[in-house]
């Protein structure tokens, strides 16, 4: 198993290109399974999450290939299973999108239930109860949903909590279903906005997306497109952390500055320089920073997926900073490793309270969750000496060659054999 290396001290300074968004592309892959044929999709990420999407879809007998890098094509004109069996939906939970698709034109899903996850337990009751408003009959068994319709029809939903898949599940369900489906209270994600905009493209009458009201009326058919996938803001929001952090002066290509404006703003009011503009966001950083307060929120809040890595930053400022996370209820386990490194953060709760600044020192560490992992290269970018990151695997399902990245802007982060 590899682990990397980093030993901290660099300024990172040139420019980065910002790769395509995970949790934009793992949704859109999905989306192929409601139409006939070959779909193109461009600036897809190099990560793990991607193959195992791929992996699923042939599984159900679409033909997945991914060539050159960054495009991939999935023919699902042959589609003979309907089954997303637990080895998959365990080491991915967004395995979970196929069950609206894949309902919604071959009238069945078996999809395993996901269970429990590092960061939180993660239900999808609301996906389950929004399938069955729209005639589903659903049974949970051995583990398992199975779920049936032969044509669905469209409601009014109201999720009782902002859920991003389980808005996707629903709007793909419903783009097929019989007359008008109404979702209240959704997600609205960049992501979210970004499959309605692929769904409208393969035929589908989605309106309000990026809105917390989104009328889909569903349509008899659709078509294969070609697209190409919105740019990573999370891996965007990471880079401007390393690069603040370590009294940076980088520019990242390739970017959606509206995407990330809740990141910009702690950025800026932690005393960081970013200015956005027609080329893209640069950032500068420097030695210490004001203590920041954040609570994680749905989009257009402060997004979970950044809190461990706005952790790191934390420790370089000044004082005192609470972050509260509202959004999973177990989504602390990097603190643990941060403390090691030598970080002040005392934890209630889901609440984290950082004390700083304090200098990190290099040691071994271990990722635990996707996030972790990031926050974890982060702190060993401005730690002392040598820090050793042990299961980046968890690193490799979600950013696309974040070390690669790292190493081009001047950070001294290599690959090595881990043993753990
Ligand atoms: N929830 C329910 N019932 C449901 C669905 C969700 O109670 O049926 C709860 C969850 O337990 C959680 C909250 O609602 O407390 C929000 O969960 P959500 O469903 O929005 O999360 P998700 O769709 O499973 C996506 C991203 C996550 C990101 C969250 C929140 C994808 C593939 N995943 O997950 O990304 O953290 O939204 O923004 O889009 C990551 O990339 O590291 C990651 C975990």
């Amino acid at each position: 198993m590899q682990k990397i290396v980093i030993r901290g001290g660099a300024r990172l300074e040139g420019e980065v290109r910002v790769s395509g968004s995970k949790n934009a592309a793992l949704p859109i892959l999905a989306s192929s399974l409601l139409a006939a044929g070959r779909s193109i999709y461009k600036n897809v990420p190099g990560l793990g999450d991607v193959r195992t999407m791929g992996k699923l879809l042939a599984r159900l007998g679409a033909t997945y290939e991914e060539k050159p890098a960054g495009t991939a094509y999935v023919d699902t004109t042959n589609i003979v299973e309907h089954e997303a069996p637990y080895e998959l939906v365990k080491t991915m939970r967004a395995s979970v999108l196929v069950l609206g698709p894949l309902l919604a034109r071959h009238g069945r899903a078996r999809v395993s239930l996901p269970g429990g996850c590092a960061i939180g337990a993660r239900p999808i009751d609301q996906h389950l109860k929004g399938l069955a408003a729209m005639g589903a009959r659903i049974d949970l068994e051995h583990g398992y949903v199975n779920a049936r319709a032969r044509r669905l029809r469209g409601a009014t939903i109201v999720f009782d909590v902002v859920t991003v898949t389980g808005t996707e599940n629903l709007m793909m369900a419903a783009a097929l279903a019989k007359g008008r489906t109404a979702l209240e209270n959704a997600a609205r994600e960049p992501e979210v906005e970004e499959l309605a905009r692929v769904l409208n493209k393969m035929g589908a009458k989605i309106r309000g997306a990026g809105t917390s009201m989104i009328t889909i009326d569903g349509v008899d058919e659709l078509a294969p497109i070609e697209h190409s996938v919105i740019p990573d803001r999370i891996e965007a929001g990471t880079l401007l952390v390393a690069a603040a952090i370590t009294r940076g002066n980088v520019l990242l290509r390739d970017c959606l500055p509206e995407h990330l404006d809740a990141i910009i703003a702690k950025l800026r009011a932690a005393g960081a320089e970013v200015v956005a503009d027609g080329d893209g966001i640069r950032v500068r950083g420097k030695a210490d920073f004001k203590p920041t307060d954040i609570s994680t929120q749905p989009y257009p809040g402060f997004p979970t997926d950044m809190q461990a890595q706005f952790m790191v930053l934390m420790t370089r400022a000044r004082g005192q900073s609470v972050l509260s996370e509202t959004i999973f209820e177990n989504r602390y386990m990097h603190v643990p490793e941060l403390q090691r490194m030598g970080a002040d953060i005392v934890v209630e709760g889901r609440t984290a309270i950082v004390r700083g600044p304090t200098k990190l020192a290099g040691t071994t560490v271990m990722a635990t969750d996707l996030r972790a992992s990031a926050s974890l290269v982060l702190a060993g970018l401005i730690a002392e000496g040598k820090t050793d990151i042990l299961r980046i695997y968890h690193l490799d399902r979600g950013y696309d060659r974040l070390d690669r990245k790292l190493r081009a802007l001047g950070a001294d982060v290599r690959r090595a054999k881990g043993s753990v």
